[in-house]
């Protein structure tokens, strides 16, 4: 049946329709800026960005490639300002260089590709009369993290033998980071990034003989001998056959202190090793952080970790050190979920079971305990520092559910659900693989799902949960979507989602990657509670080639990364398939869009 009356507040916008714009195309009454592209100088010394003169020194002062994550702090004692910090997962080599030839990278190109992954901190500047933001360049706070800087491996993976390498024998400092895509932001001022598919970066893998190595490494889909990039040969930590445990020192989550450019990331190795795709953390009620994370992999995981330990209050410098050890003690769990609708009523098509919902219940199974003495297993047959460096292999073993690709998860600040992105599983259900399941309940499953988990007496620490899912995506004229009861003639397509992020009104927004409808990617916004739950609005679409990421929701300003614009098969700085944001004859450059509403009223009321 229709629902008349007002959309829910936060989303009041005529929606953008389903398009095929190269731009950002956002809905009427609205205006954007792009606040920072590619290649723009935030740091002291670096030149403006030059095409035809692109150097690593260069590229190391500037903002680097393929934004995804975003977080905004705040700046205090800088009005109208505040920190950006932004991931960037990959380069596009083909999209970067004229006349790029994959098989025979040079050296300066594998260098300035070393120094445009990782991360940026910049600080922005809001225009008052509008919710234009821009850079600070060169602000003491601004800083560039690449695949050269020092990152410190904490908890109880640090030092262990599985870490250590030639040129770091005692397993603690790591340079850079890799593939950092979404990420979390804590309650004591730190940002959280996930390092997803470090799989790529390595080769020599036809050269590994140790069986115990090769199948760890296969879990890892760390299996290419020549990689797409060849860092192999130009430093041999990249390759697999000369250093067999540098893969093991990517996958982590790394902790940024944004606030101090001196300080010296962390990577947490209690939150285990996966292709993690986000990390966003709850607080118990006694002030212990739990932090949810997904494993961005078809028939992969969903993992919680629950500190041991209490946020302190107040800023002061002790406190302050005491929170930057909150991720290295407590204890690593994987989700199993159980349907509560008879197994024959999921037959694979997406179609409702006969009590109406997807839905059950679940546990967290612990897999291994870090304290301050030391860590514990709770896998049988695998030590401690095993479970944390192989994850998968621990969360295999203990039979936990094989989900639709976990990405980025969200727990709403208003009531406490966590929601899981599960963007898509085109082999499920195909010879070889894991059929349907309640969670997971199309077979080919090509538009994904978002799944809604309220922890048992609604405390994050719980061993035991209930979970429905509250979208299945794709064509609302597709029988097999639903919105979570929401008429369908009146909600958005959407297709793949990704990234999730809430609005000041408690509506989750939802960014995708990979539109299988033919359509470019997005972002939406959709309510979660109230009689217009699941009433799902699309807020803006991104151009040619691009995914929506890193979407953050203001009272005033949407802001959004636009990632991989152009990257489109056979495209190449020669034959774009894009020139956002500069237009005909300029380069395709990844960027920071910010939108607000026209008449200066906050996003959607
Ligand atoms: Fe980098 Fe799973 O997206
Ligand atoms: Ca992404
Ligand atoms: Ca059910
Ligand atoms: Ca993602």
């Amino acid at each position: 049946q229709t629902k008349t009356g007002k959309a829910a507040r936060g989303l009041r916008f005529t929606p953008v329709a389903p398009n095929t714009n190269d731009a950002v195309t956002i809905p009427d009454g609205y205006a954007q800026n792009v606040v920072i592209r590619w290649g723009e100088p935030i740091l002291r010394g670096a030149p403006a960005f030059d095409p035809d003169k692109q150097t690593a020194a260069a590229q190391a002062g500037q903002f680097g490639y393929n934004n995804d994550f975003l977080s905004l702090l705040p700046l205090r004692g800088e009005p109208g300002r505040q920190v950006l910090v932004a991931n960037h997962e990959y380069t596009d080599e083909i999209l970067m260089f004229k006349g790029y030839d994959a098989a025979n990278p040079t050296r300066e190109q594998v260098e300035i590709a070393w120094a445009a992954h990782g991360l940026s901190v910049v600080v922005v500047q809001e225009e008052r009369s509008s919710g234009k933001l821009t850079a600070v360049p060169r602000h003491r706070l601004n800083r560039r993290l690449t695949t050269t800087s020092k990152f410190r491996l904490a908890g109880p993976v640090a030092g262990s033998e599985l870490v250590r390498t030639k040129a770091d024998p005692t397993g603690t400092t790591v340079l850079g980071t890799l593939n950092n895509c979404a990420g979390g932001e804590t309650p004591w001022g730190t940002t959280l990034h996930g390092e997803e598919n470090f799989n790529q970066y390595f080769g020599g893998f036809d050269k590994v003989t140790d069986p115990m190595t090769v199948a760890r490494l296969k879990r890892y889909g760390v299996t290419t001998a020549v990689s797409e990039r060849k860092w192999e040969r130009f430093d041999d930590r990249f390759d697999l056959s000369k250093e067999p445990n540098e893969a093991n020192r990517f996958g982590w989550v790394v902790e940024l202190d944004p606030y101090d450019p001196e300080s010296t990331p962390r990577k947490r190795t209690a939150l285990g090793r996966f292709k993690h795709e986000a990390a966003q953390p709850r607080l118990t009620d006694d002030g212990r952080p739990v932090v949810y994370m997904g494993d961005d992999e078809r028939f992969d995981y969903f993992y919680k970790f629950v500190s041991s330990k209490r946020m302190a209050k107040g800023g002061s410098r002790a406190a302050h050190e005491h929170n930057l050890t909150l991720l290295d003690e407590g204890t690593l769990y994987v989700a199993k979920l159980t349907g509560d609708s008879p197994a024959t009523e999921i037959d694979g098509t997406g179609k409702l079971p006969s009590d109406g919902e997807f839905d059950g219940s679940g546990a967290w199974i612990p897999l291994a305990t870090a304290g301050p003495d030391g860590a514990v297993s709770h896998v049988e047959g695998m030590t401690a520092e095993e479970v944390y460096v192989f994850t998968r292999l621990a969360a295999d073993k203990v039979g936990a559910t094989k989900m639709d690709r976990p990405e980025d998860v969200e727990p709403s600040p208003q009531s406490g659900k966590v929601y899981v992105a599960l963007t898509n599983n085109t082999n499920r259900g195909k010879t070889g693989f894991a059929a349907a399941d309640e969670a997971n309940p199309r077979n080919s499953n090509k538009h994904g799902q978002v799944l809604e988990l309220t922890e048992s007496r609604n405390r994050p620490e719980s061993t035991t949960f209930a979970w429905s899912l509250f979208l299945v995506a794709g064509d609302p004229n597709d029988p097999a979507t639903y919105f979570a009861g929401f008429p369908k003639d009146q909600v958005s397509p959407i297709s793949c989602p990704d990234n999730v992020a809430f609005d000041p009104y408690g509506n989750l927004w939802i960014s995708t990657d990979g539109n299988a409808l033919g359509t470019h990617d997005g972002l939406f916004g959709v309510a979660t509670r109230g009689e217009r739950r699941g009433e799902l609005k699309q807020f803006l679409t991104v151009p040619t080639g691009a995914e929506t990421c890193g979407p953050i929701i203001q009272g005033r300003r949407v802001l959004v990364a636009v990632q991989h614009p152009g990257e489109i098969d056979g495209a190449s700085v020669e034959k774009p398939a894009s020139t956002w944001p500069d237009g005909p004859g300029t380069l395709v450059r990844p960027s920071v869009v910010a939108v607000w509403r026209k008449d200066g009223c906050n996003i959607g009321v």
